[in-house]
């Protein structure tokens, strides 16, 4: 398959845009400093912190941010369970279905629940962190998928 270009010059802080690629869709948020704050606190609560399964991200995304840049990531729409797609979540207050939860994604099916650097949280049915796909900059604004 082709490659995806998105741009992502209008995307917002805070914010996520959908694309595709293959066929699935592809996830590109743009998180904000209190967003990637909530990061480093959340290792005890999840299922796979440190990136251990390399197949769920390049090896210029394993770090906490699992991006290039911190504020930018890119993800699968699919969730490692059974193949949803997760819903975004960007509040970083406590949800009334996780009051631990400090936002990320959220799958509809099962109630897997995933950091805002699509980490899987414990308790969740999913046991993979979601996928980075292969990507790089074309320039500031121009991600490219694939
Ligand atoms: Fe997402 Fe089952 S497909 S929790």
């Amino acid at each position: 398959g082709a490659p995806a270009k998105i741009d992502v010059s209008k995307v917002e802080p805070g914010a996520m845009v959908t694309a595709e690629w293959r066929g699935k869709p592809v996830y590109v948020a743009r998180r904000t400093e209190d967003m990637l704050n909530t990061l480093e606190g959340l290792a005890g609560r999840l299922k796979d912190p440190e990136n251990a399964n390399k197949a769920q991200q390049p090896e210029y995304a394993d770090n906490v941010y699992r991006s290039r840049k911190p504020e930018l990531i890119v993800l699968l729409g699919v969730c490692t369970h059974l193949g949803c797609a997760p819903k975004y979540v960007p509040e970083v207050e406590p949800q009334p279905f996780d009051p631990n939860w400090q936002g990320g994604w959220f799958c509809p099916c099962h109630g897997s629940r995933f950091d805002l650097s699509g980490r899987v949280y414990g308790g969740s049915p999913a046991s993979d962190n979601l996928v980075v796909p292969a990507y790089m900059f074309e320039s500031d604004n121009v991600v490219v998928v694939g």
